[in-house]
């Protein structure tokens, strides 16, 4: 695609949108309430709005690869803060990926430079469910699977997160686990109990 045909996408959305509301701009201006917070991979085939088919200002989005939450990137704690104690989402969820490029290079034993300690994350992901992991045989199994374990585990780093730990203890905020099957369309939820690992991390990790 040409950059020039963006521009002219845009004005054809600004009309679609005026024909169907002459004020969304000026409503869309004023405030934004979203109820969810979205936390997925910057992958291109996965846009957070399309596959859960919702509008401007009903989600609020944070993407990096392979959709990590470590603790010391300054970027996803703010972007959790914020979406937490000032837009009061009531849910944040962590939305991984099938074939997500990010959660195969982990698996490959090369270096990629500066991409190594973001990848890290994921090994270590690797390694602290090595005995499940390693007794799948078939490499794309195993490689689904890492996927939805790194989810797993990104939501366990959410839920360290001292205004996490606050919101669901005192106003019900929800962490949810997804994963989005490029191959079909669907999103699966992974169903994590998020009440229970809260529990059990709470010995360990709570700042409340
Ligand atoms: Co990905």
């Amino acid at each position: 695609m040409e950059i020039d045909q963006i521009f002219k996408n845009n004005k054809r959305w600004i009309s679609g949108q005026l024909e169907l509301d002459e004020n969304y701009f000026e409503n869309l201006s004023k405030k934004q309430d979203p109820e969810f917070l979205y936390i997925g991979c910057s992958d291109s085939r996965v846009p957070a709005e399309s596959l859960m088919g919702v509008s401007a200002g009903e989600v609020f989005v944070h993407r990096n690869i392979a959709n990590q939450v470590p603790n010391t990137d300054l970027n996803v704690m703010s972007v959790i803060n914020y979406a937490v104690e000032h837009l009061k989402v009531n849910h944040i969820i962590v939305c991984g990926h099938y074939y997500c490029g990010g959660v195969k290079a982990a698996m490959q034993a090369s270096d990629l430079g500066i991409l190594n300690p973001w990848l890290r994350n994921i090994r270590d992901v690797y390694r602290m469910h090595n005995l499940e992991l390693d007794k799948i045989s078939a490499e794309e199994e195993k490689y689904k699977r890492l996927v939805e374990l790194n989810v797993q585990e990104q939501c366990v780093n959410v839920l360290k997160v001292e205004v996490v730990q606050r919101a669901c203890i005192n106003r019900g905020l929800q962490v949810h686990a997804w994963v989005f099957d490029i191959h079909t369309g669907s999103l699966i939820d992974l169903k994590i109990d998020f009440k229970k690992i809260l529990e059990e991390i709470m010995e360990i990790y709570s700042l409340k």
